[in-house]
């Protein structure tokens, strides 16, 4: 007996028309980024290992989460677990001739996860950023592409948090105050936070065990340490935000689980999911990751979205369902001859989505399968038909029909598509 194989866990095999729904997904999220003048760029899923860890080594991403092993030449090399650092990689690589780098990308991320409902360890990023301008406005351009592309997918019910971590200036003393806070509040903190305070204890606020709650509700907030510069930038893209009509709502405890962010930190979650996994994308600045991969010093800012959370929400919400089928006529072919094949290609070629049966089945199993389809129309020969040289045309969903020459069927086809535009494939 041969071996049965199952996909990895938290792999999910992805199959029409829900495969036809993401590719639907991905065109909007071109058309909002396309607007706003982004263009799209492809990076490699493998990147050597050392591009990913300036993600931060201490987070969970890093240091748990990382599908790292060594290549046959011995290079250490990573599958990415997000976008933003290979993206930079390839800005440091590429240098573009004109700044601002506007981009945006998507495909599969992989991070060694407890797979649940909305968490797999295949997920799918639509990814955006914009490299080398520090302007706040920008910061309002990101975020308004994001919240377009959720509302014309037709969802209401998205949330966004705000909150800005400030620039290195800021980030020292407000350092000092929570390794302070934390240091004299030990007993109240996880084993596992202990460890964190210890790389990062910015890391310890993004902690969702329970335990750690109470200390981390009490401990000093970023907001009273941003300097005169940071809190500026920080006040301008809340102006600008409510300039473009975009609600927001302030979280100082926002501290997401990446580590490269300075200044404007944001996250959106979808109401509609009461799952702990709500979160639909998130994103923020970066001052030093350009630096870090070995480029000039160059702010950016850019976010992530869930492809896979997105579409539960849109479901949740009911709303962006599988686009409709391609399939508009069904040809059935009782004669056996090559009517079916014939017929069925001149309309493909004219355009039309058309479909047919193989292997000699009855009238009735083709007629199933026609409606099974989901198409409008089907073109019937039988052996009078043929005989006669016309061609049956029936309305599937009114269920009467006509009897037109075969020359003229693909006329009648196209009349009918256009009369009734809601049949148009
Ligand atoms: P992130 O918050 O790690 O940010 O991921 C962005 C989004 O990807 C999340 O909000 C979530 O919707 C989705 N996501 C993350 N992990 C999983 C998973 N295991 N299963 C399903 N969906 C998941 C980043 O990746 C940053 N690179 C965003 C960014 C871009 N910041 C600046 N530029």
């Amino acid at each position: 007996m041969p071996a049965v194989f199952a996909a990895l866990k938290g792999m999910p095999d992805l199959v029409s028309p829900e495969t036809d729904r993401r590719r639907a997904l991905v065109d909007a999220f071109a058309t909002a980024a396309g607007r706003a003048g982004y263009g799209e760029v492809q990076s490699p899923l493998l990147e050597d290992l050392g591009v990913f860890l300036r993600v931060g080594e201490a987070t969970d991403v890093v240091t748990k989460e990382m599908y790292d092993f060594v290549d046959k030449d011995g290079t250490r090399i990573a599958l990415r677990p997000e976008f933003t650092a290979s993206l930079m990689r390839m800005f440091v690589e590429h240098p573009p001739a004109t700044l601002p780098w506007k981009v945006w990308t998507t495909g599969p991320a992989f991070r060694h996860e407890n797979p649940q409902a909305g968490r797999y360890r295949q997920f799918f990023q639509l990814d955006l950023e914009a490299v080398g301008a520090a302007d706040p406005d920008v910061d309002v351009e990101v975020i308004a592409v994001a919240h377009d592309f959720f509302r014309s997918l037709g969802l209401t019910q998205v949330s966004l948090k705000l909150n800005s971590l400030g620039d290195e200036s800021s980030r020292e003393p407000f350092m000092a105050a929570l390794r302070t806070h934390f240091d004299a509040n030990r007993d109240g903190l996880s084993e596992q936070s202990r460890i964190t305070l210890e790389k990062n204890p910015l890391r310890v606020l993004d902690s969702k065990r329970d335990y750690d709650q109470a200390v981390i509700s009490s401990a000093p907030q970023m907001i009273d340490f941003l300097s005169a510069q940071t809190a500026a930038h920080f006040e301008r893209v809340q102006q600008g935000l409510r300039a473009v009509g975009i609600a927001f709502t302030l979280e100082s405890r926002l501290v997401r689980g990446l580590d490269y962010y300075t200044h404007t930190l944001f996250e959106f979650g979808a109401d509609a999911l009461v799952s702990s996994q709500n979160a639909i994308g998130g994103g923020g600045h970066y001052d030093n990751l350009v630096e870090q991969l070995g480029g000039p010093s160059t702010p950016g800012i850019g976010f992530g979205l869930g492809i896979d959370r997105i579409l539960l929400a849109c479901d949740a919400e009911g709303v962006f369902g599988a686009p409709p089928r391609m399939v508009a006529v069904f040809v059935v072919d009782t004669t056996g001859g090559s009517s079916a094949v014939a017929l069925t290609h001149e309309l493909r070629r004219a355009g039309i989505g058309a479909e047919r049966s193989f292997d000699g089945r009855s009238m009735k199993a083709q007629f199933k399968a026609a409606d099974r389809s989901g198409a409008a129309i089907a073109l019937v020969v039988g052996s009078n038909e043929e005989a006669d040289g016309t061609v049956v045309v029936r309305d599937l969903r009114a269920s009467d029909q006509v009897v037109v020459p075969r020359s003229d069927v693909l006329a009648e086809v196209q009349r009918r598509l256009v009369a009734n535009p809601l049949r148009l494939p």
